[in-house]
């Protein structure tokens, strides 16, 4: 199973994303490939912006080491289920995959539980409480995530 992680600039929510995600499939025993990009090359080869990084290191999470990076026309072919961190990703990355992958894009924040918001806002040109409440938003999402991953492959301990 691979997933892609997408936002606007692959500096702040999306490695969040992909480093609160690695964080749980390694504490659930998933086998998962898991990346991140953006739908815009703005900050491609930046390390992820000081807040983010603080956010995910406040909950353990180490994404010093991600680098920015664009989402490309073969990642719609490379993964299977690619999430976008807001509405405006969802339409971009479904222009991108075109009508034979675009129903493997889908908005992250649906594997949250019910009565969440449906975007992870952009808290680029906001404070610090900002990437805290996005962080406790992909927290959530990464959890239903694990779940609906576990539901389709039970670990071996529990079968
Ligand atoms: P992200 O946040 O999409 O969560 O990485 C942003 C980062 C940079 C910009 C906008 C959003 N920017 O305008 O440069």
């Amino acid at each position: 199973m691979r997933i892609l992680f997408v936002c606007l600039g692959n500096i702040c929510r999306s490695p969040m994303a992909e480093g609160v995600f690695r964080a749980v499939a390694r504490e659930r025993g998933l086998d998962v490939d898991i990346d991140s990009a953006g739908t815009s090359a703005w900050h491609a080869g930046e390390a992820p912006d000081p807040r983010a990084q603080a956010a995910a290191a406040a909950n353990g999470v180490d994404i010093s080491a991600l680098r920015g990076r664009q989402a490309k026309a073969a990642d719609m072919e490379d993964f299977d289920l690619i999430l976008a961190m807001d509405e405006e990703n969802l339409r971009d990355l479904q222009r991108l995959a075109g009508p034979r992958n675009a129903g493997k894009v889908k908005l992250f924040l649906d594997y949250a539980p019910d009565g969440w918001e449906r975007e992870v806002p952009d808290p680029y040109y906001g404070g610090e409480a900002g990437f805290a409440h996005v962080l406790s938003l992909l927290r959530a999402a990464a959890e239903g995530l694990a779940d609906e991953l576990e539901k389709d492959a039970p670990s071996p301990a529990r079968m």
